[in-house]
């Protein structure tokens, strides 16, 4: 019985790591922008197809060698470059927060805004102006994520990690059920039929080639894969955890909150004549919306911006430890340092991306952050990862990790075979098409 719970705990604390902003603001807005249901059709096959091989590659590599990112590729390689492969995850995972602790505070701002009562009779074209004035400010976004890679910080140095567990136990529920109560209400509204034709009826006209490479930086930026997260949650997975199981659980759940989102924001965006394509501020308009509208949406709307802030939280803290992790154990600073430079800097990145969605306009650095971060990076490093775990890993070490409670992994080949050369392939064909179209 023991052993269950832990297996379910350690599946619990990853999945409070891949479900974040990835799930709740970037898959919709992404699908939004890039044409609806082709998108998300061509999302899921990158799910199924590179998601869930390197995601068992990234948990084989971490436990296997009992490193986290860096430590993982010198372990088996010593004295090659390739650990430079999980220095860049790291780097990524620095920038990627320059980006995501800004739109934790937006969270942040929302739930402050929705519990005073602020977006009352406001209509969506308003509630669009409240939100595009916000993040134009020169001020007030930056405090907000200020407070957020505080909080972020203080989880890491107060050392209450073990209570981010807690939260995410708690959490999780509540953002599954909160989800559902909003299906629930998005598919009584009028433009259901709009909103789910846009969202489900795939019209592959409409995707471009950087829309396909769109859609895999999405599904590796939601699923955490690219920057080592996944190796270090390896790294403490039990002997007789199945490794296979727990990347079931993670990609199901993780896919299923994207699915339900996107359920729930495009039939409210055509009934309040939101534009799907307008942009990062989709989930906060549609849903401030949809609030205002419906009855009890006061308390759903306080109860929403709340998880959505807990949700972004939890996968930062994740983030963060990784770049405290990697400036801990290289460079050799102790931890309390480590947390102070590595937020410091991080917050001085995100509040240059703050200014460039308002004063420093021309610079276009969030877009181009998140471009480089989720659409190059993540896949660039996915594919060095996955070459490296099929190429230098040994079968028997694969087969090994695979088998659980005496029975055999039959697939191990396929595996080995899928990692060095399939998904490397499809990935590298996607992002120079992508690349070479754009
Ligand atoms: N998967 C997270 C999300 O969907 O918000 C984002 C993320 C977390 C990406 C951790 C990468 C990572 F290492």
């Amino acid at each position: 019985m023991k052993g269950k719970k832990d297996v379910y705990t350690a599946s619990l604390g990853l999945i409070g790591s891949a479900i974040g902003l990835g799930n709740l603001w970037r898959f919709p807005y992404m699908v939004g922008k890039n044409g609806g249901g082709a998108f998300l059709i061509v999302y899921l096959c990158f799910v199924v197809l590179l998601g869930a091989p390197l995601m068992i590659g990234e948990f084989i590599l971490g436990r296997s060698s009992h490193a986290s990112i860096v430590g993982a590729f010198k372990s088996f390689t010593p004295g090659k470059p390739w650990y430079l492969t999980g220095g860049l995850g790291v780097l990524t995972s620095s920038l990627i927060l320059g980006f995501y602790g800004l739109v934790g505070g937006w969270s942040l701002k929302f739930f402050y805004l929705s519990s005073t009562n602020a977006f009352i009779n406001k209509n969506s074209s308003e509630m669009g102006e409240i939100f595009i004035k916000f993040i134009a400010s020169p001020v007030d976004p930056i405090f907000w994520q200020i407070l957020f890679m505080v909080i972020t910080a203080l989880v890491l140095i107060s050392k209450i990690e073990g209570s981010v567990e807690k939260i995410t136990k708690i959490m999780m529920p509540m953002l599954f059920l909160i989800i559902i109560v909003l299906c629930m209400k998005a598919l009584v509204l009028p433009e259901i039929g709009k909103g789910m034709v846009f969202f489900l009826k795939p019209d592959f006209s409409r995707i471009t080639a950087g829309g396909i490479q769109a859609a895999m930086g999405q599904a590796f930026f939601s699923l955490s894969i690219g920057m080592g997260v996944l190796i270090t949650y390896g790294s403490f997975m039990k002997s007789d955890e199945n490794l296979f199981i727990s990347a079931l659980h993670v990609i199901g759940t993780d896919t299923i909150v994207a699915f339900l989102i996107g359920v729930i924001v495009f039939p409210v965006a055509f009934t309040y004549g939101i534009d799907p394509g307008s942009g990062p501020g989709l989930i906060f308009t549609t849903l401030s919306s949809l609030f205002n509208e419906i009855p009890g949406g006061y308390g759903l709307g306080v109860m929403f911006f709340l998880l959505l802030f807990l949700a972004a939280l939890t996968t930062a803290i994740s983030l963060l430890e990784s770049v405290v992790t990697c400036l801990n154990n290289q460079c050799k600073l102790p931890r309390d340092i480590s947390v102070l430079i590595a937020t410091v800097l991080i917050t001085g990145l995100g509040s240059l991306t703050s200014l460039s969605l308002g004063v420093w306009r021309e610079t276009n650095i969030f877009y181009i952050l998140d471009y480089i971060t989720v659409d190059i990076f993540l896949p660039v490093i996915a594919m060095l990862t996955s070459f490296y775990i099929g190429h230098v890993l040994e079968l028997k070490v694969i087969q090994e990790e695979m088998t659980n409670n005496g029975v055999q992994f039959k697939h191990a080949k396929i595996l080995q075979q899928m990692l060095k050369f399939v998904c490397p392939v499809i990935i590298g064909a996607v992002l120079l098409i992508g690349l070479v179209l754009n």
